[in-house]
C-alpha cells in the first residue's frame, strides 16, 4: 500500500423527516421499497464519518461518538463495506470512526445520516467512479431512508420499477434554498420506548398483515404529487393538511399490524392534539405533525409562527425538547488537513 491514510474519506450527512414514509419492501434484501417517498433533509445535525482501508488491520472496527461498538451494528458495517470492497477489488478491513452532533436516542433518524455518511466515506476512499445517484443507491443497503440523505433539501426517492432495485434511488426535488421560512420543530418527548423490533422488519409486517396496507398504497401517488405541486408555490395551507393525512395513514397501518405496532406516547398523542387545536384557532393550518416509528413528533411550520408553536408544545407534559431545525445540505466531504490528494473528492455527476 502507499502512504497511511491514503486510502481515507470523511464524509458528513444529515438525517432526514419523511413527508411521505417509506414503509414496505418490494425487495427486502436490497431495501427496495413499494412506494415512492418525499422527505426533507435537515440543517443543524450531522453524522460525520471517517472511513480509512488498510491492508494491515484484520479486521473491521467501529467507533461511535468515541466507542468502540462490537456486535450487529459493527456486522451491518461489515456488510455494508463488503459492497463497497466487492466494487473496488479490494479486500482490505476499514476503520471507522463516526459522530453524532446530536444525541442518538433523540428521535432523529441517526441510520439515515449515518449509513449516508459511511457510503460517501467508503467510495471516496475507494476512489469508485460514481456520482451522488450511484451513492445514493449504496445508502439504500445499509437503511432505506439513508439514500434521501445524500441530498438537501426537500427530496424524491423513486422506488423503481426493475427486477433487481438498480432504478430504486434519490433525487433532488427543491433544494434547501427553495424554502428558507420552512421549519421544522423537533419535538422530542420522554419515556420514548426503545424500539423492539427493526423497521425492516415492522414494515414487513404491516404489508403482510395490515388490512389497510392496500387501499393506503393506492392513495400515495395522488398525496405525493399534491405536497409537490405544494412545496413548488411554497403554499403551507396546501401542504400541511397532506402532511397529516400522510402521517395519519401511515399510523392507521402500524395500528392495524398484527401485532400492533404503536409508536407513540400519550405525550406525543398531546402534541398531535396541540397541533390540531392550533389550526382550529388561527382558521388556516399554521403547523403540521408527522412521525416515523417511534414516539418524537416534527411539527413542520414556517418562521414568523416557529417560537411560539414550539413554546406551546414545549410547555406540553412529557415534552423534555423542542429544536427549531431548517432544511439543511445534502453530504459533503471534508478534505484532509494539508493534502492535495483529490481522492476525498468524489466527482458528483
Ligand atoms: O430507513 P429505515 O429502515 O429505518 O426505515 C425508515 C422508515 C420511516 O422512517 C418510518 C419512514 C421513512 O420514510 O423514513
Amino acid at each position: 500500500m502507499g502512504a497511511p491514510g491514503r486510502y481515507s474519506a470523511t464524509c458528513v450527512a444529515s438525517p432526514n423527516i419523511a413527508l411521505v414514509k417509506y414503509w414496505g419492501q418490494r425487495i427486502p434484501e436490497y431495501n427496495v421499497p413499494y412506494n415512492s417517498s418525499l422527505s426533507l433533509t435537515l440543517a443543524g445535525l450531522s453524522t460525520r464519518t471517517r472511513v480509512t482501508f488498510d491492508p494491515d488491520l484484520p479486521a473491521d472496527t467501529l467507533e461511535l461518538n468515541g466507542t468502540a461498538v462490537e456486535g450487529g451494528p459493527r456486522d451491518d458495517v461489515r456488510r455494508f463495506l463488503d459492497l463497497f470492497r466487492e466494487r473496488a477489488g479490494r479486500r482490505w478491513s476499514a476503520r471507522v470512526v463516526s459522530r453524532n452532533n446530536f444525541p442518538t436516542a433523540s428521535g432523529m433518524a441517526s441510520s439515515a445520516s449515518g449509513f449516508a455518511a459511511l457510503a460517501g466515506a467508503a467510495m471516496a476512499a475507494l476512489r469508485l467512479r460514481g456520482g451522488l445517484r450511484i451513492l445514493s443507491r449504496y445508502a439504500r443497503r445499509g437503511s432505506g431512508s439513508a439514500t434521501r440523505s445524500i441530498y438537501g433539501g426537500f427530496v424524491y426517492w423513486r422506488a423503481g420499477r426493475h427486477w433487481d432495485g438498480d432504478d430504486s434511488y434519490a433525487v433532488p426535488f427543491r433544494g434547501p434554498e427553495h424554502w428558507p421560512a420552512f421549519r421544522d420543530i423537533a419535538c422530542l418527548v420522554a419515556g420514548a420506548p426503545v424500539k423492539s423490533i427493526r423497521s425492516q422488519e415492522a414494515m414487513q409486517r404491516s404489508v403482510a398483515t395490515s388490512p389497510v396496507y392496500g387501499r393506503r398504497q393506492k392513495e400515495l401517488r395522488r398525496r405525493l404529487r399534491r405536497m409537490q405541486a405544494a412545496i413548488i408555490l411554497r403554499d403551507p395551507d396546501r401542504l400541511f393538511p397532506v402532511v397529516m393525512e400522510e402521517c395519519d395513514s401511515f399510523r392507521e397501518v402500524c395500528e392495524t399490524t398484527d401485532p400492533p405496532l404503536d409508536y407513540l406516547t400519550p405525550s406525543s398523542r398531546a402534541i398531535l392534539d396541540e397541533v390540531r387545536s392550533i389550526n382550529d384557532e388561527a382558521g388556516r393550518y399554521l403547523a403540521a405533525y408527522t412521525h416515523d416509528a417511534g414516539a418524537h413528533v416534527h411539527v413542520f411550520t414556517t418562521a414568523p409562527y416557529a417560537r411560539s408553536i414550539a413554546r406551546r408544545l414545549g410547555a406540553l407534559r412529557g415534552v423534555t425538547e423542542t429544536r427549531i431545525l431548517r432544511p439543511g445540505p445534502g453530504v459533503r466531504w471534508i478534505p484532509r488537513a494539508g493534502s492535495e490528494d483529490p481522492a476525498v473528492e468524489l466527482r458528483v455527476g
